[in-house]
């Protein structure tokens, strides 16, 4: 089978990494795809992603039998509709289904009527009438942008005069919205289900550090490094998560008439009273797809095509339990604010050949031959290890072969996953 992937991150990297394993998996195209995917394919810069017509037109010519969708933002386009229209495979949520990550406003309306525990919220478009719940409220409490922000539109408020500030920095323009919600206190986790529109089944769990900074400071990213597994998820929250969470979340999006296929990511905040939903992805998460891929231990190919034929029962998606892994990511000094290009990286290759150590790529480009910064993330280093101490030793030993002055990672990846570990022994 031939397929394209959508994308050009270090999840897909990731992702193209794992289909091509496949035995199932004859050509992949990638795109517009990096340096990374076209060590496994054909990149396709050329074709436009956001012109859906162009895209159905691809899938016929290269007799395309599933489309891999990475990023969030051709699923809120509806990409999934219109080759689905065409009957070409895609893999992931239709435009209407997958509003759970395109906007937060639609999430919590669909928690509170499913009561799908999450922080208490409040939706707004008036200025005045958020400023005023704010003055009720107090601090800390969380702002946060109604559409897709690239992990960028949410205001954690430690004082009532950030909070004012984010509301008037997100309220400027006419229709836009915003959710304004509790704090909440504990560990974040991220769960992931394969769903078919009906059923789901558990893909994995991780970690991720959403902030730019070591010890959990500065502004939020996509995500600086994660690891997986999570081992603070213990079978019994899982299953907590899937039957407070997920089967409800279906279960509610199928009586909506709007079913949900693809991968349905939960973050999550583990309170005192339980799992709790801050937000939902419709796709695999960056960098957490770069940590789950390497562990997998089974065929990732028929359990996609299975959820997007609409049975997910059969699927047995196994992850080499005896191996955790961690991945740092490197990124363009500036991030997540403006960064600047074309600095040459070197190194990855010597990085990349290190035992258990896969060197993912992000935002790259090659120009002459020599390897250069593109974008904010740059490069994820991922490292595999008996232990998560081993994994993170592996991937820092890995990141000192790389000699990319203008780029940065945070130091602290996985720095509760292995005190956890020494507290606890084992994985
Ligand atoms: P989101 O884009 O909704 O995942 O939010 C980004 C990050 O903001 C999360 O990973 C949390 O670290 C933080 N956050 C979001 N909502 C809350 C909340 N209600 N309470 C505390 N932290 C939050
Ligand atoms: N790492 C967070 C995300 O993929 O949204």
């Amino acid at each position: 089978m031939n397929i394209l992937l959508i994308g050009s991150g270090g999840r897909e990297h990731a992702l193209a990494y794992a289909l091509t394993k496949s035995p199932l998996c004859e050509r992949l195209f990638s795109a517009p795809g990096n340096p990374g995917t076209a060590a496994f394919g054909q990149n396709r810069p050329d074709l436009d992603v956001a012109d859906h017509a162009a895209v159905q037109a691809f899938c016929a010519q290269n007799t395309i039998g599933l489309v891999v969708i990475g990023p969030e933002v051709p699923l809120v386009a509806g990409l999934v509709d219109d080759l689905a229209a065409a009957g070409i495979r895609a893999f992931g949520p239709t435009k209407a289904a997958a509003q759970l990550e395109g906007s937060k406003g639609f999430t919590k309306d669909l928690c509170a009527a499913y009561g799908i525990p999450t922080a208490a919220f409040a939706r707004f478009t008036n200025r005045d009438a958020a400023l005023a719940y704010l003055a009720e409220r107090g601090a800390p409490i969380v702002v946060k942008a109604d559409g897709l922000a690239a992990g960028k539109g949410v205001v954690v408020a430690e004082t009532l005069d950030q909070a004012e500030a984010a509301v008037r920095a997100m309220l400027t323009e006419p229709g836009a919205e915003i959710v304004i919600e509790e704090c909440l206190f504990g560990e974040e986790a991220s769960f992931f289900a394969l769903c078919d529109g009906t059923r789901a089944v558990p893909i994995g769990t991780a970690q991720d550090h959403k902030r730019v900074f070591d010890g959990d400071r500065g502004p939020n990213t996509g995500g600086m490094g994660a690891y997986s597994p999570a081992t603070i998820l213990t079978p019994a929250l899982e299953r907590a998560v899937m039957e407070t969470i997920i089967a409800p979340t279906l279960a509610g999006m199928r009586a909506r008439g709007t079913p949900f296929t693809g991968i349905l990511y939960a973050g999550l905040m583990l309170t005192v009273d339980g799992p709790k939903l801050i937000e939902y992805n419709t796709r695999f998460g960056d960098p957490e797809a770069q940590v789950l891929m390497p562990r997998l231990a089974g065929d990732l190919l028929p359990a996609l095509i299975a959820a997007c034929d609409g049975n997910v029962s059969g699927v047995d998606l196994p992850f080499d339990e005896s191996r955790a892994a961690l991945t740092v990511v490197m990124a363009a000094a500036g991030y997540p604010g403006a960064v600047m290009r074309g600095s040459v990286i070197r190194g990855v290759d010597a990085a990349d050949a290190s035992d258990d150590v896969i060197v993912f790529q992000a935002g790259t480009r090659i120009e002459n031959g020599q390897l250069l910064a593109d974008g904010g993330r740059v490069l994820t280093v991922t490292a595999l290890g008996a232990s998560m101490m081993e994994a993170q030793a592996r991937a820092y030993t890995a990141i000192a072969r790389i000699d990319w002055p203008e780029g940065f990672c945070r130091r602290d990846i996985g720095r509760r996953a292995v005190a956890r570990e020494v507290a606890g022994g084992g994985i």
